[in-house]
């Protein structure tokens, strides 16, 4: 009789240690899995048709950089002062150059027109060439640019409308 409650209550207390253990190594796995697919994280690379997969991490990279440097203006894909330019996708591509894709998007960073590419506007838009007035974009390098390219272009894919959702359109 004793040694079936020794037994029993070693059974017991086995169970009681791996339980945490288990629930500990679900949880885990639940943070560690993929957030993303890779469908949503592909998106065009050049106006040739050209894709690009995006880690996570850089996504994720590519939020900081974008809600530190262009939220104020940008915050979930809208544009607060000129609504009828937003980061949706069908507003990128509908502009002269298409700027749905990342090389067209890292170009804009650099020297950006007016959406029927007529004229510069980096005198009023931050971008690398007016970082002397618009000061957060002196810290950026070609790299951070993809990133944000690389947010601005996987957000819509994982957010669907809510990314430069609320737009009006005219
Ligand atoms: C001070 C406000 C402001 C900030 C900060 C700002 N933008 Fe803009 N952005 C605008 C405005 C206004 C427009 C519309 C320009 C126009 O008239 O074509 C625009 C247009 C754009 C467009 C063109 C959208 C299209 O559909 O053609 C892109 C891309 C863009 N911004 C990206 C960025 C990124 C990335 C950052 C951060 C590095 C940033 N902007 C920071 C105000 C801002």
């Amino acid at each position: 009789m004793a040694s079936f409650f020794s037994s029993a209550r070693r059974v017991l207390t086995r169970a009681l240690l791996v339980l945490p253990l288990a629930l500990l190594v679900c949880f885990a796995g639940a943070a560690n899995a993929a957030q993303w697919t890779a469908e949503q994280l592909t998106v065009p690379a050049g106006p040739d048709g050209s894709l690009v997969t995006f880690s996570e991490q850089e996504i994720k990279a590519g939020r900081k950089i974008f809600n530190s440097s262009c939220g104020e203006c940008h915050a979930g894909g809208i544009t607060k002062t000129n609504q009828n330019v937003g980061l949706d996708p069908e507003t990128l591509a509908l502009a002269t150059p298409a700027r749905d894709n990342v090389d067209a998007l890292v170009d804009y960073l650099k020297d950006p027109t007016s959406y029927d590419g007529e004229y510069s506007i980096s005198d009023v838009h931050p971008s690398l060439r007016s970082s002397d007035v618009f000061v957060k974009m002196r810290d950026l390098d070609d790299d951070d640019l993809r990133l944000i390219a690389g947010y601005i272009l996987v957000s819509p894919k994982v957010q669907g409308l809510q990314w430069g959702g609320g737009k009006i359109y005219f």
